[in-house]
């Protein structure tokens, strides 16, 4: 007879109580809010509507954080097999189908975020012809943000505005799963290429000697040519934004799962381990790794949720039984620790399954709140955890 320890029993039995919590929030959540759009972070815990803005009504598809509701909605249908969290996920596909084929807020490179959870989910799970099709034609999309001769797909805005133009950003690594799907479905090279290319440039560029990561870099849009790091959201230039830093764990395992280029593992791993050695007793980063034990900086949650789904996923990818077995024993502290003081004491006590993260600290919005994002990962990593068999939507 085989006796599991009763170490493992009791976090066993912890993940399965979060999981329930964080399920009865997404099913509160979504009689809540209906087939509108919570906003991109709470306020005191609890999520707005997306406000208003231009054409947009309040609630409307707007951002790029959207797709991380539908994201949390498939996670709970596979996890419990109740039709109401399928029929409200298929409802957002169908409103994310009709915002690519208006061309609506499609300028930017979290097409992959959006449409990797919104459309190429049901598409998975449930064969959804219309999502599938709504998913190649936002892939079609992102592809015409890959700029010649660079090969980066630019991050943000108008492709002829001067500010933006040859910029990307660590967390587009996590948008090229969309693209690799596109291969995976249409056959052609060039989505593939894409990914190969912006992929090498981000590893030697965005990635620095020391293991940390710009949050932005720029190239010269004539000449191809790396020009300089910046950041955008974290404390500095030269600092390594702890979320950026998450995307990189992940990013980099993702687009070594679908090119096989092992120096992109060796890039998760580099990501990984600069991570590991910056973060405080806890286990969970301040919002910039620059900041060390006993700070009071805030702390950035999502960061912590993004890591270990990266940490997981690296323990699936990696041939070394060794380091597959740390990446995995990471992963479960991560979010363990995120289980013992990050998650609301009780599930109506807030609106979020994550408390304390921070969206942009200099810019003093979402600081200390809960995130989609930080929520959707949460809840993918406990997922993990639950059904090591679990097949992820990137
Ligand atoms: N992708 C934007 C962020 O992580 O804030």
């Amino acid at each position: 007879m085989t006796t599991t320890p009763p170490a493992r029993q009791s976090s066993a039995l912890a993940v399965d109580s979060a999981l329930a919590g964080a399920l009865s929030t997404v099913r509160r959540n979504i009689a809540a809010f209906g087939d509108l759009y919570p906003d991109d972070t709470t306020r005191d815990d609890r999520y707005p509507l997306r406000p208003a803005a231009g054409a947009f009504p309040e609630g409307g598809n707007r951002g790029w954080t959207t797709s991380f509701w539908p994201g949390m909605q498939w996670l709970a249908w596979e996890r419990t097999g109740d039709p109401a969290f399928r029929d409200a996920g298929l409802r957002h596909a169908a409103d994310f189908a009709r915002r690519v084929r208006q061309g609506e807020d499609l300028e930017t490179h979290d097409l992959g975020f959006l449409y990797t959870l919104a459309a190429v989910a049901p598409w998975r799970l449930l064969g959804d012809e219309h999502a599938r099709s709504a998913a190649l034609l936002a892939a079609d999309h992102l592809m015409k943000r890959l700029l010649e001769p660079a090969g980066v797909i630019q991050a943000w805005g108008d492709l002829s505005d001067p500010a933006q133009r040859g910029r990307t950003i660590i967390d587009s690594l996590m948008n090229m799963p969309l693209l690799t799907w596109a291969h995976e479905q249409t056959g052609e090279e060039r989505f593939a290429d894409a990914v190969r290319r912006h992929t090498t440039q981000l590893r030697e560029n965005i990635l620095r000697a020391d293991d940390s990561t710009f949050h932005t870099f720029y190239w010269d849009p004539a000449t191809g040519d790396p020009v300089r790091g910046a950041t955008e959201q974290g404390a500095f230039d030269d600092s390594c934004w702890a979320r950026g830093q998450a995307w990189g764990v992940y990013g980099f395992a993702l687009n070594y799962r679908a090119t096989d280029d092992a120096s992109l593992l060796e890039a998760a791993w580099r990501c990984a381990e600069y991570f590991l050695a910056h973060l405080p007793s806890d286990g969970v980063p301040y919002w910039d790794l620059v900041y060390t034990d006993g700070s009071d900086a805030p702390r950035d949650s999502s960061a912590a949720a993004i890591a270990a789904c990266g940490f997981l996923e690296l323990a699936r990818l990696d041939d070394d039984p060794e380091r597959a077995h740390r990446a995995q024993a990471v992963g479960e502290k991560l979010v363990a620790d995120l289980i013992a003081g990050y998650a609301p004491a009780q599930p109506e006590d807030a609106d979020a399954l994550l408390l304390h993260s921070v969206y942009d600290l200099p810019k003093d919005v979402g600081v200390d709140e809960g995130t989609l994002w930080g929520d959707y990962f949460y809840l993918e990593a406990l997922t993990r955890i639950a059904d090591p068999e679990w097949v992820t939507y990137w």
